[in-house]
């Protein structure tokens, strides 16, 4: 365990905001979390590959960096594998380290920044496929009663972009070891249009895993910012769901609205960027400020922007696209 303070943050999340926290402490093992010293100021904040928060101001409290490592295969047999990473890991090095052992399952989710802890609180997703779908357990760390836990797919309760852990789970489990099942023999899925025209482009007619991913980091690279050039968090907001009949109306006024059916009757899901574009907000810089110019959903940091600056932006959008469609758009990313 290292412990800090007044310990800046600029480096551990993906805007790139220099803020400080009151005390730092990163974990390396489940025994530095059995063992948290009592002094440790509240409120507490568990930050993983901090690509998923947006800091607005220095924080007060401590921060538990969880940086645990290891990855492995769990169990197997002549179909599948269960193959399992710490939380600190880097996603997308683990999904690189899955397609080494030719497993399938996860190749659609390349290039996702965070870590491997961190997937399941968000319930990850790309191209068609979520964590969700290959998700076998969890163990976390119980902050309630001071023990570990195993936690299986229903305990977690996924939904789009959500968990248990976004909601009653929240402040009481860190997630320590997460397993997925993946396929020996995989079907692999490239029924999300991107991906097929994709693999048109690179001349590949019959596709496997690798080539799969190898599509997808075209893709993502086509599109998102790297955070490493330039700060963001990927998605800003999630794509709305929306009445069918609300639907119907807009394709009154925007015939080309593009929509997705959801498993609910009657609602419909609009994607967050094509409604942000056609609120002209796509490349529209206010001072370092800015929605991307390839991805309209993604907000980026151009510079030395502050969080105050990003959130304020993100309202500019959320009220215009309210103006002009009757929507609210509501925010993927922690604001903290
Ligand atoms: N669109 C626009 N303008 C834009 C961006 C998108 O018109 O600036 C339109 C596209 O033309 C397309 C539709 O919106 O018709 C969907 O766009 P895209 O395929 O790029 O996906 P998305 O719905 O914007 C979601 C995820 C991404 C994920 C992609 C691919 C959410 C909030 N975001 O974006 O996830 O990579 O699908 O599966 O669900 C993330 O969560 O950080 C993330 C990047």
């Amino acid at each position: 365990m290292i412990r800090r303070k007044n310990f800046s943050l600029k480096s551990l999340n993906t805007f790139g905001l220099d803020v400080q926290t009151r005390e730092y402490v990163r974990i390396h093992s489940t025994e530095d979390l059995q063992n948290l010293p009592a002094d440790l100021p509240k409120p507490w904040f568990f930050l993983g590959g901090g690509s998923n928060i947006l800091f607005t101001r220095d924080f007060p409290g401590t921060v538990l960096h969880i940086d645990l490592r290891g990855r492995g295969i769990a169990s197997e047999n002549e179909h599948e594998a269960v193959v399992f990473g710490m939380a600190g890991e880097n996603w997308h090095e683990f999904v690189s380290y899955t397609l080494q052992l030719n497993l399938g399952g996860i190749e659609n989710l390349s290039l996702i920044p965070g870590n491997v802890g961190t997937a399941p609180v968000q319930n990850i997703g790309a191209y068609g496929v979520e964590l969700r779908d290959v998700f076998d357990h969890l163990e976390a760390y119980d902050l309630d009663t001071g023990k570990m836990v195993s936690l299986t797919l229903e305990d977690c309760d996924f939904a789009y972009r959500n968990s248990i852990f976004k909601r009653t789970g929240k402040n009481r489990y860190i997630i320590t070891k997460v397993f997925l099942r993946l396929q020996k023999h995989p079907q692999i899925k490239t029924h999300y249009g991107a991906i097929a025209q994709e693999l048109e482009t690179m001349q590949i007619s019959n596709p496997d895993i690798h080539d799969v991913a190898r599509a997808v980091i075209r893709i993502r690279k086509s599109k998102l910012p790297d955070p490493a050039d330039l700060g963001n968090c990927g998605s800003f907001f999630k794509n709305p769901v929306i009445d069918t009949h609300h639907l119907e109306k807009l394709k009154k006024d925007y015939p080309d609205i593009p929509n997705f059916p959801t498993n609910t009757a009657n609602k419909t899901k609009v994607p967050a960027g094509w409604l942000i574009e056609q609120s002209g907000w796509k490349g529209k810089a206010i001072g370092s400020v800015s929605m991307h110019n390839r991805q309209a959903l993604v907000l980026v940091n151009l510079g030395k922007a502050t969080g105050k600056e990003l959130l304020a932006h993100a309202a500019r959008v959320k009220e215009s696209v309210v103006e002009k469609f009757g929507i609210h758009l509501e925010e993927e990313v922690n604001v903290l």
